[in-house]
């Protein structure tokens, strides 16, 4: 089947994307902050819906705001094939992560069309709300609803970190951004799609180490959010005397350094580099150069491969919790954000995409996604795998991430590829 990429309006629609949302001059590049339901993240679906519509494709949206452009299949009550990811950008971030599988999906959906073929199945594009944990403190919100991962009652109860000062929640967010309905209604059955596909950008160095233009994503590792609350005493920075202190933030200091020792005494035990966490939200109270710190909000995020081992360096971190609390007089409190499994890819289409890249004499490397993606939650209602195309250096969440032209156009051609070959069956 011969199918054309249009790399020039994809690239430059990419580029209009950043532009007409919130961007900062950088001297890296494009810095791109896109928060769940702003006024920018609502522009961005507009015009989105704008793109799917001037195709004759059909939009629908559900209560949270995930965005479901479907290509009508010859047989419509036949499952469909789906694709897609996200557009939100955490702060100060790039331009690629996320809206290249959104952009991509799109477009291999338009070279469907253009080819003149018409398939069996439909085609759908989603584009799921708030894969990045920025707003509501837990990431992939719209794929987990989709999935049943999520608790529909919990969701809407979600914090609203963006508003920090006000009592809102999901509920009062989505509503506000027009997305009324009951969150119970999100949840999508078993059957809903006959496979899905996401095509994104790596987020490391690997393909562009070894100098290969794709990657076809065989697993998703299982990613861990944590909470701590640190109570300690405040007091005045030049009165309250050292041996009385129980300061929240040296007790804070103590619980990331075990945070990062567990964690490489447990690459150095396996001999790989499979764990993984990062202790990178802190809030301080109440954060004042002369006040000693009262308490700390300290996030962690954590992931591995193998959840077991993910278990076993939390329970290291635990008990060392136990011990700095007990040592500094302070209080830890530990709160489970989520705890997710690890997600496998169809062996069915690791193989299509394996095929379509042998015909078109593309040399894959089958590999782990270390970052996570919706994929991790469609995997629990149908069969998945992943695209990756290389990014520059490696770097993502920063304004100098970078994908070419080239790369971002082959990704989009395996892609449609497979949506054609998957649609088909
Ligand atoms: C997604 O952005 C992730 O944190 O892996
Ligand atoms: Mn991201
Ligand atoms: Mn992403």
């Amino acid at each position: 089947m011969q199918l054309e990429i249009d790399a020039l309006r994809l690239s430059s629609e990419l580029e209009e994307l950043a532009h007409f949302t919130h961007v900062e001059a950088s001297p890296d590049g494009t810095a791109v902050t896109r928060i769940v339901f702003t006024e920018d993240d609502l522009t961005a679906r507009t015009w989105l819906k704008g793109l799917a519509a001037q195709e004759g494709f059909d939009v629908r949206e559900d209560a949270v705001g995930n965005t479901f452009i479907r290509w009508i299949g010859l047989e419509p009550t036949l499952s469909a094939v789906g694709t897609g990811s996200h557009i939100d950008a955490i702060p100060h971030a790039g331009m690629y992560d996320g809206t290249v599988g959104v952009m991509g999906g799109l477009e291999a959906m338009r070279a469907l069309k253009r080819s003149g073929v018409r398939f069996r199945r439909s085609i759908e594009l989603l584009l799921l709300t708030s894969e990045e944990p920025t707003r509501f403190g837990i990431g992939c919100l719209g794929s987990r609803l989709i999935s049943g991962a999520l608790d529909a009652q919990r969701a809407d109860r979600l914090r609203d970190a963006l508003e920090a000062e006000s009592d809102g929640t999901l509920k009062t967010v989505r509503k506000d951004a027009g997305y009324v309905g009951e969150l119970g209604s999100v949840r999508l059955p078993q059957d809903f799609y006959h496979a899905w596909l996401e095509l994104h950008i790596e987020q490391g160095p690997l393909l562009e180490r070894e100098g290969l233009p794709l990657g076809i994503v065989t697993s998703i590792a299982a990613p861990a959010g944590y909470r701590f609350v640190i109570q300690g005493l405040g007091g005045h920075a030049g009165a309250l005397l050292m041996p009385d202190r129980r300061d929240a933030l040296c007790a804070a200091s103590e619980l990331i350094l075990s945070i990062e020792r567990h964690s490489l005494a447990a690459n150095a035990a396996s001999g790989k580099s499979d764990t993984v966490a990062t202790a990178g939200s802190c809030e301080v109270f109440p954060g004042n150069v002369n006040s000693v710190p009262s308490r700390v909000v300290l996030q962690l995020d954590i992931r591995d491969t193998d959840p077991d081992r993910r278990e076993r360096v939390m329970k290291a971190i635990r008990d060392d919790s136990a011990a700095i609390g007990g040592r500094r007089g302070v209080t830890i409190e530990e709160e489970l954000v989520n705890a997710d499994a690890p997600a496998q890819s169809s062996a069915h289409l690791v193989e299509v995409l394996d095929e379509i890249c042998g015909d078109l004499g593309i040399s894959a490397k089958k590999m782990v996604s270390r970052a996570y993606h919706d994929t991790l939650f469609m995997a629990r209602i149908t069969p998945v795998a992943m695209i990756f195309i290389p990014c520059r250096g490696g770097i993502s969440h920063r304004p100098d991430e970078y994908a070419s032209p080239e790369d971002i156009a082959r990704g989009t051609l395996v892609l449609a590829h497979a949506l054609a070959k998957l649609a088909a069956e």
